[in-house]
């Protein structure tokens, strides 16, 4: 991640940062998303002819799938703004990809790779070295590739097969990430393929085969791909949801705001956050709702409310994968007691966030019990204490701690750097956002 310009200088060096009590107003557009971002970059590779990728996010996170596509034989063109890519032929890469944090890059390039004839290895971050591989190599070895992993964990090899037949897959649990491997892996089948035990996670893929003119059928559950040829097509990338969802909470608890977020990505696999707000009590209105490029897209307008507590479970779960810690947040300003279950998956994300997020709140004076598959959180009113709040290494902890303190009375965090995988320019945002008009 290294030093970035738009953190205040100690992030880079390591040291503290500070984020202020008090409200967020006016209007702003969060990073770009981040899954489709990942996927364009995958797709146009795999396409023949050029994609243009407008309003990328620009998180490390993605920059390393930029740097994976082209160790795979994409040309890419990056100006700062927007990506290029030219793609269709992949080859092996002539080193050990370097997938830094990014579990994304690794298990969807690892489908790529299992179906386009290609052997690479991926190797990653501590942090990506302790998260489970094993899944995705199964899922790939029932298609037919040679997966090899450490023990089910990084680094991880696939050499690939050419022309992969068709087939039924079952998923043993509902990962995105897991489904868009097997469908990327099929691209070049000459069978239809079949991916079921689906329960609403995000579609992203799913929608971006159909922007690339491939035939694709899914209903939640069931995804039904037919054979045939990509088309390269431009990608215009909304808002991240997942981005936004600290400054829509961020806005509801830190009393006096009143904020719109522009163009953001709102595609129903992924609004459990906003459901689950919304039923706490959060004032949020969807404004100018449209589809471009396959995905809905809206303005969200936030303005503070009070919040009660709620039960967060199985479909939310799926759909607010990445919004727990934040949910907690909120629940953590909320009158009565937050149940939060099913969501045993968060521990083998960037950090384990049921317990990150626990040890932060109970830090703040917040009531909170652990469970194998969830928290309780009993609301009131949380206080940052004065000494720097840890990150865990995990962007989503340490801007879900920046909402905290919007809520609370300020407070800081021991690393910033941290918040660069996904939202670089999240520090400008926020405190500009805090420095905003009504
Ligand atoms: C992602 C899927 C989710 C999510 C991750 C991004 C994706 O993981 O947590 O941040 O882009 O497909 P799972 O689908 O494995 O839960």
């Amino acid at each position: 991640m290294g030093s970035n310009p738009t953190f205040p200088m100690n992030a880079a060096a390591g040291g503290a940062t500070p984020f202020a009590a008090g409200p967020l107003r006016g209007e702003l557009r969060v990073a770009g998303d981040k899954s489709i971002s990942h996927r364009a970059l995958m797709l146009g590779a795999a396409a023949r002819g050029t994609t243009r990728i407008i309003e990328p996010n620009r998180g490390a996170d993605v920059l390393t799938t930029r740097d994976a596509v082209v160790a795979l034989g994409a040309h890419v063109t990056d100006d700062g703004d927007d990506f290029v890519v030219t793609g269709g032929t992949l080859r092996d890469p002539a080193q050990t990809i370097d997938a830094r944090n990014s579990g994304t890059t690794t298990r969807l390039l690892a489908g790529l790779c299992a179906g386009s004839g290609v052997t690479a290895t991926f190797d990653g971050d501590d942090s990506l070295r302790r998260r489970p591989m094993e899944r995705v190599a199964r899922a790939l070895r029932a298609l037919g590739a040679v997966v090899e992993t450490a023990e089910g964990r990084l680094p991880i090899t696939v050499r690939g097969i050419s022309n992969l037949a068709g087939g039924t897959y079952a998923l043993e649990v509902p990962s995105a990430q897991i489904k868009s491997a097997i469908l990327l892996a099929h691209l070049r089948a000459t069978e239809r393929v079949v991916v079921t035990g689906d329960a609403r996670s995000r579609d992203h893929t799913e929608r971006m085969l159909a922007h690339f003119g491939r035939t694709i059928l899914f209903d939640g559950r069931a995804t039904q791909l037919e054979p045939g040829r990509l088309v390269a097509r431009d990608v215009r990338v909304p808002g991240d949801l997942s981005a936004a969802a600290f400054f829509l909470i961020g806005a509801t608890v830190a009393r006096g705001s009143n904020l719109l977020l522009r163009d953001v990505g709102v595609n129903p696999t992924r609004t459990g956050v906003l459901d689950a707000l919304v039923a706490m009590g959060g004032d949020v209105t969807i404004e100018r709702a449209r589809e471009r490029d396959g995905e809905p897209v809206a303005d969200l307008r936030v303005r503070s409310a009070p919040l009660r507590a709620i039960e967060i479970d199985g479909a939310y779960v799926v759909r607010a994968i990445d919004e727990i810690p934040v949910l907690a947040v909120a629940a953590a300003f909320a009158t009565g007691t937050t149940h939060i279950r099913d969501a045993a998956e968060l521990r083998a994300k960037e950090s384990d966030r049921l317990r990150a997020t626990a040890i932060v709140l109970r830090a703040c004076g917040i009531e909170v019990t652990e469970h194998p598959d969830g928290l309780d959180i009993v609301g009131g009113a949380p206080q940052l204490p004065e000494t720097p709040l840890p990150v865990f290494d995990d962007h989503r902890i340490a801007m879900a701690i920046a909402v905290l303190a919007a809520g609370a009375n300020g407070g800081s965090i021991e690393r910033a750097d941290a918040i660069a995988v996904s939202f670089p320019e999240f520090a400008d945002r926020w405190s500009g956002a805090q420095r905003g008009r009504p």
